[in-house]
Order: C-alpha cells, then structure tokens, then sequence
C-alpha cells in the first residue's frame, strides 16, 4: 500500500524525540505506536479535528450544519464523517485526509446500517420476535460484508434501547421489552458487526445506542425526558448496553433524552462512573445528532460554549454535527475550562479504534469497487433475507384458514398489498426500492391466482412506513380507520379474510381480532418480504415467531409488559372493585410477550425439578417435555420465567431467564432443561448491591409469558 507521506514524515520524526521525552513526559502509551506518534505531534487544532463528526451531503438524518465538509477534512478541522459510502466516493474523500492533511489521519465513515446495508433484512423489532440469535449475528455480519465494500467501517447499531412504549416510533428499532433478550441480541449483533477482528476489511465498528434509557420518553413522545429511579434503570434499562460492551462494541452513543434532569450528553455518570468505570468501556463516545447543541434548548448549558464544555468534560469524546467542539474547545482549553489532559483521552480513544480498524495500516482497504460488487445483494444474502423475514413474522390469529393451498384462488387488497417500499420500513440503509423483487400482491400472484371475486382475501394493511423509526411517535395506536372499515365490509359480505399486518409498533387490534380469520404480523420485513409474506401464508414455512412486545388491547393500557410488579392489591377477583385494575379492560394485553402461534402445536409436560432447593454457587435443573401434537414440523420457542416471592425490594411478578428454540417433528417429543442458579436470581437489592437473596422462588415454562405452568423452590444463601 501507499503510505501517505506526510504521515510518515510526522510520525517517523518525531518518534526518537518521543522516546528520549517518555520518562519525562509519562504520556499514556497505547498498545498502537503511531497513536503514540501522533499524540505528540499533533496540533491543538488536529487534536480538535479529530473529536468532530460531520455528515456528507448525501443523506441526511437532521439539519446539515456544514456546507463544505470536504474543506474542513482538508483543514485538518473533521476526522470523521457520517452518510458517505460506496467505494469510489469514500476514496476520493479518503485521500483528501490522508494526502492533504499535514498528518494524513484516515477518516473514520459511518453510516446507519441498522437492518441491513443493501440487503433490507426485517426491522429489528421484527427481527427479534425470531428469537434466532445465530441468524440476528448472520444478519449483522451479511451487513457488514455489504457496507464494508462501500467503504464505510462503522455503524450506529444495535440500537440496544428497552422499550415499552408503542406511542415511540423508535420501538421499531430496538429488540422490544425484555432486558434479557435483549442483552442477547445486543451481543449477538455486535459479534456480527465486528466479528473477530476489527481490522479485516468485511466487518464494522459497531456503536452501541441511545446512551441511556432514550426508550422510555414521557407520553412515547420522541426525545422527550426520562425520569425514572437508578434501580429501574439499571435492572431493567441498562443490561443490553452493557451486554453489548461486553461483547467488544467500541463505539457508545449518547442519547437525546435528560435522564434525572441531566441530558446525556453532560452526563458524567452515564458515561464516566457506569459506563467507563464500571463496566470498564475502552472505545469513544460521541454525541447524537447535534445533542451537544441540544443542551442549550433542555436549558442545561447557556450557549454553544458551554455545551461543548460540558460535554467533553462529562466524557463525551467526539460531537457529531453541534460543531460545538470544533468551534470552542480550542478557546474552552485556553482559559482553562477543559484541560487539555481531557481532549488528549478523547482523542486518543478515537485514534486507537482508527487502529484497530486498520485505518493507519491501509486508509483505503474498504475502498475496493470490485469487492464491493461482489459482497452486495448475493442471491445468498437475499435466501438467508427471505427466510429471516419469515421467521421474524408473528402468527397471532388463526382459525384454520391458513395455511392456503398453493393455486387457490384469493383476492389480495389492502393498501400495502402493492407497496415495495414499505417493505423495507425506516432506516433502509442503502436499500433501494429497486432491490425488492416483489410485492405481497405480486408474491402471492406467483403462488395462486388471484381473482376478485375469490371468498378468502388476503388485506394486507398497518402502518406505512413513515409511521416508524425517528421523529414517528403517534398518540392512536390503531391501524388507520378505513382499513378496518375494510376489514368490516369484508366480513359484512361474507369473506374469510387473512390479515396481513405491517407496522413497526405494538398495535391495537382488539376489534381486528374479533373480525379477522387470521393476523400475520409481517413488520416490515425486507427486501424479500413481498416472498416471505407468501412462504408462510402458502405453509411453506411454518410460522415461528413469538412477540417480544407485549400487544395491548387500547392505548389505556399502556404500558403493559411481562415484568410488571404485583402491587399490594393484585387483580384476581374479576368482581372486586379495590384492586389494581381499570373498570373498562382487563389488566392483560391482547397478545402477551412470547405469543406466537404455528401451523402445528405444542404441549407441555408438568415441570421437573431435579431438587426443590439449591444453595451458593448451586443450581438445579428444571425440565419439561415438549411434544409437537400436530401433523407438521414446527419451531416452538420454549422460555422460562422465574418470580422472587418476597426480597428487600419488590419483585415483577415474571422475569425471562432462559429460552430454547426446538424444531420438532410431527408427534415428536424433546425435553428441554434449564439450569437454574444464583445469576438468574440476582437482582439491585435494596442497599444497590447486585446479587440474589435467600427465599422462596417460582419458575414458569412454557409457550409465552401467561403460561401457567409452574413448580416452586428454595434458594439459600
Ligand atoms: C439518530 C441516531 C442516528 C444518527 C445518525 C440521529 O438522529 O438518533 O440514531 O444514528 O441520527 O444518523
């Protein structure tokens, strides 16, 4: 490779100067020599550079705020760039840093590739509820081979924020309610993204976000504040970031939202004591879109210049487009405000991932036009993207009709029946409309004939996909008003009609319910979706997917999730009037967390415990039989759910501990065991030490989070 001369020259240089000084200096040194090399060469203005991100003007996901990104990479005045990809493009723009900049640092390119790059794989909150954690990583990794060849090298995913909140139209891009699931996925897909080595040129840096709790905004409003208690936060909020750190990500985004009155963006104890301190984070962080600047409208910092202060003195290392450290930290620093030290950590840390990416080695290594031909929208990508969506698709209703017969005439209506585009739902990456082979409607013609005045109709209906994703909160949670007219007429005139939903949100479909013959949640599923719609309504696959959000029967509802507490007077008494409920709904969704039905069924023998106490480091083992009664093969997702009775601080009534997915032939039977020990019982205790406490515990397994199939145990200390 070309190494570029000026780097060269700079760091080669000053090295032997850098060596003799160490002692003196005692400047950190870092596991890469040329971060080292750098460091003492740079000036304050190329330290700054390096902590500002800015967008290219090819896409953009808020106000551009900078018309000549190329200047200010040539000035030395931006080290990384958000929204430019494809392999010429990024290696044009590469060597104006590397060859016009008096030190050539590469740019780091990042992009949103959050459900696939060019091969739209299901959104993610579509993606969990396959509670498949092999395919979630091979979905990130086929992301990564895809955008690494158009030259980008990080991602701002997983999107790692728990959610119990349909109003959000972010729900959409995260892995649903539970905690435990979540940190799964979170781990799985930066396994994915990274793979084992950062440097290779097929996998991405990834980023974890919305640091923290960006999930939980009052009245689901997007980046409206978060308030919640530190032991909320931290049993519930909190553990798929920090699955996510564990598994390597090094790259953690700050979130929109205030969190007990103090944005994230300044939030020294988000970023430096839990985040750095506890959980020992090594990677940057940088800023959302313009949240430094954000500050100044929470009424946090007086201007730009104190936002930039605040923020990179709370530990914030890199500001994507505030352009508030770009413009104040050069003055911030002179007069004192933030020392110098400080810039240096920030600085350092972003060095040592262009590192590790490889970056110092070859800046152009993702840059390969061919490569990037070869590695994008494969037939294989597109099987594996066909057979995701499918998976990912959840069967909350059928009465028999389904599966059809291939060949039987339907009629398919619906105002997304034709609709590519909202297949690929929000953040598409690079997904283009023009990659989408089918249609549902034109799936289903390859598959049956469809005749208009057929008795079975397929209406394929929800949300279209502007609906979802950022700046998309609703305050009805409905589907529009004239497709359920739709479905009325329908069942008026006598038809059997097959639902077919999209959306990117738990929604209500109490009355759709009632009406429908069959609901297939199809999210939205991807580019192969019109065909994956077809695959599981022509019985090609059996549907597997179980909801990973709770569906609640109307907005009053919410929130409803699987792991609320039991209050000191629970509903039990359908006729009591003071107990915890509402006169009008049950307290139960519609459609709990883990329901999803299949074209098979599954029974579950009683629970068998190998002990009914354990004690310390101990365990014991629960197990059940699962049979498949049905007359096809089928996946069931068997989960386990476990309730503290009594601890020195109130426990949800469930929480999911462990799952197993098994595919069972007809009449075929398995058992499936679950080791149950002091981790899974651990908890915030009421002094904020993490363990578990002696007592008295139920375990629940079964189909979805309702079950009740349960047996008791003893846990000492
Ligand atoms: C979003 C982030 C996204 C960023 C860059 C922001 O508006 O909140 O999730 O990564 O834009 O596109």
């Amino acid at each position: 490779m070309k190494y570029p001369i000026a780097l060269v020259m700079a760091v080669a240089l000053p090295l032997l100067a850098v060596s003799c000084n160490q002692k003196k200096d005692e400047a950190p040194k870092s596991k890469y020599p040329v971060v080292d090399s750098l460091m003492s060469v740079m000036t304050l203005e190329e330290k700054i550079g390096q902590t500002v991100l800015f967008t290219s003007d090819w896409t953009v996901t808020g106000p551009s705020m900078r018309d000549n990104y190329l200047e200010d990479i040539r000035a030395g005045r931006c080290g990384s760039l958000l929204n430019a990809y494809t392999a010429d493009f990024t290696r044009e723009v590469q060597r104006v840093a590397v060859e016009e900049t008096r030190l050539g640092i590469p740019i780091l390119f990042g992009y949103d590739v959050i459900h696939g790059f060019r091969t739209i794989f299901p959104i993610n909150l579509g993606m969990s509820c396959s509670w498949d954690l092999p395919a979630i990583e091979r979905s990130a990794r086929i992301a990564a081979e895809e955008a690494a060849a158009a030259g980008l090298q990080w991602t701002y995913s997983p999107m790692c924020d728990i959610s119990v909140e349909p109003r959000w139209g972010r729900i959409s891009e995260g892995s649903g309610e539970d905690p435990y699931l979540g940190s799964l996925i979170a781990a799985a897909m930066v396994r994915g993204y990274q793979g084992d080595d950062l440097s290779a040129d097929n996998t991405l840096l990834a980023c974890v976000k919305h640091y923290a709790a960006y999930g939980a905004p009052q009245g689901g409003r997007d980046y409206n504040t978060v308030d919640m208690s530190e032991r909320w936060l931290r049993e519930f909020y909190l553990p798929p970031y920090k699955a996510a750190v564990d598994a390597g990500a090094l790259s953690v985004m700050a979130s929109f939202n205030e969190l007990d009155g103090v944005p994230a963006h300044a939030n020294a104890h988000l970023m430096e004591d839990i985040l750095r301190g506890e959980w020992g984070f090594e990677g940057f962080i940088v800023s959302d879109y313009t949240g430094i600047m954000e500050m100044i409208n929470h009424g946090y910092a007086e201007d730009l210049a104190d936002a930039a202060r605040l923020s990179m003195n709370a530990g914030c290392d890199m500001d994507m487009m505030s352009a508030a450290y770009m413009n104040h930290l050069k003055e911030l620093i002179e007069s004192g405000k933030v020392s110098e030290a400080t810039l240096d950590k920030a600085v350092r840390r972003i060095l040592e991932v262009k590192a590790a990416l490889g970056l110092f080695d070859d800046p152009y290594k993702y840059c390969d036009p061919e490569r990037e031909k070869a590695r994008t929208l494969t037939e294989e990508n597109k099987a594996f993207a066909r057979q995701f969506a499918a998976e990912s698709m959840v069967l909350l209703k059928n009465d028999g009709i389904l599966p059809l017969r291939r060949g039987e005439p339907v009629a398919v209506l619906g105002p997304l029946a034709d609709s590519k585009d909202d297949l690929l739902g929000s953040w598409r990456g690079a997904g283009e409309v023009k990659s989408v082979p089918a249609s549902v409607l034109g799936a289903i013609k390859s598959s049956s004939l469809v005749t208009s005045g057929a008795s079975k109709v397929i209406l394929v209906v929800g949300e279209p996909c502007s609906w979802s994703g950022e700046a998309a909160s609703r305050s009805d949670i409905r589907l529009p008003k004239e497709q359920t007219e739709m479905l009325r007429q329908l069942k008026r005139n006598g038809k059997k009609v097959i639902l077919v939903v999209m959306n990117g949100r738990p929604l209500d479909l109490s009355e759709e319910s009632e009406l429908a013959d069959a609901i297939l949640e199809a999210w939205y599923p991807g580019t192969m979706g019109g065909y994956a719609v077809a695959d599981v309504i022509f019985g090609k696959v059996n549907p597997s997917g179980k909801l990973t959000t709770s569906f609640p029967r109307n907005l009053g509802q919410v929130p409803v999730y699987h792991y609320m507490k039991n209050t000191g007077r629970p509903y039990v008494h359908p006729e009591a009037k003071y107990e915890s409920r509402y006169l009008d709904v049950v307290n139960e969704p519609l459609y709990p967390f883990g329901y999803g039905l299949s074209y098979t069924t599954f029974d579950y023998s009683g629970i068998t415990l190998s002990a009914d106490n354990f004690s310390g480091d101990g365990s014991l083992t629960a197990t059940v039989t699962v049979t498949n009664t049905g007359d096809r093969e089928g996946t069931e997702t068997v989960q386990l759910y476990i309730r503290d009775l009594v601890g020195s601080v109130t426990r949800p009534v469930r929480q999911l501990k462990g799952f197993e997915r098994v595919t069972l032939a007809p009449g075929e039977s398995r058992e499936v065991l679950f080791t149950i020990d002091a981790a899974m019982l651990s908890f915030w205790r009421a002094d904020m030490s993490y363990g578990p406490e002696a007592g008295a515990f139920k375990l629940f397994i079964g189909g979805n989070a309702a079950t009740q199939n349960e047996a008791s145990f003893t846990y000492e200390n």
